[in-house]
């Protein structure tokens, strides 16, 4: 495991983006999976500017990491929502390279299958971006989680369903998720978490000193023997850097 702290979430979300970009340098047709939420906008932002200065598109092939059951990219504020706007349509990603869960199957199983057969079609996770919820979830791998998990669907802890609401401009019910497993995360030849914000320094320190086990799922990739954690210093301030 590696810390790489910015002194702010401007200069982590670079920090990140450059890594990520490393990472993928030498690789054709990558395979990506990125989180949704506030962590990620600034390196969504950075890899827009990336691309948008090289003059042409990423080839990657892109999966979604979780979704909110009951929506689809339709739904403001949905998982897939945020990366048709911030990097799908800006970059112009064909759809024949991205797979993402419909929250809104009535197939939820069959959704599970699919993204787990289109990583193994194109050759395995490349790299998976996380982000760590304030209970420690990934994705939406839960507290409690099998860490034996691939994808599947999932009944939300509170926090989850709670903090949730701030992606949307109304009150939902948010009682299930769908998500990419632990193992599914584990076989990523690459792994970053990005953690920004005094709010989330407490589960960041346990995330990183807790002991390793399913209360706290950020602590089960710990042992990932390519793994980066990406922080802005007020995150980092429990563990120094
Ligand atoms: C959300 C998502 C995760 C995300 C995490 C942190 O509920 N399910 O994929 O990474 O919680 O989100 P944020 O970056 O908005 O704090």
């Amino acid at each position: 495991m590696q810390l790489i702290v910015g002194n702010n979430y401007d200069e982590m979300s670079a920090f990140a983006a450059a890594g990520l970009l490393a990472a993928l340098k030498d690789k054709n047709d990558p395979l990506v999976c990125l989180p949704s939420g506030s962590s990620p906008v600034g390196l969504c932002e950075k890899i827009r500017e990336h691309y948008a200065a090289a003059g042409s598109g990423p080839g990657w092939y892109f999966v979604g990491l979780d979704e909110w059951v009951g929506m689809d990219g339709s739904d403001k504020g949905s998982c897939r929502n945020f990366f048709n706007e911030q990097l799908l349509v800006p970059l112009q990603i064909p759809g024949s390279r991205i797979s993402f869960f419909n929250g809104k199957s009535a197939q939820l199983e069959l959704e599970c299958h699919k993204a787990e057969e289109f990583i193994s079609t194109h050759g395995g996770l490349d790299i998976a971006v996380l982000g760590i919820g304030m209970n420690g979830h990934l994705g939406f791998n839960e507290p409690g989680v099998d860490p034996s998990s691939r994808a599947h669907v999932v009944e939300l802890d509170e926090v989850t369903r709670n903090v949730g609401q701030k992606y949307f401009s109304e009150k939902k019910e948010l009682q299930k998720g769908i998500t990419l497993g632990i193992a599914t995360l584990m076989e990523a030849r690459t792994l970053f978490l990005l953690v920004s914000g005094k709010q989330k320094a407490p589960i960041l320190k346990k995330a990183v000193q807790g002991e390793i086990g399913n209360a706290i799922p950020a602590t089960l990739i710990r042992n990932h023997p390519n793994y980066f954690i990406y922080a802005d210093a007020d995150a980092a301030e429990g563990i120094g850097n």
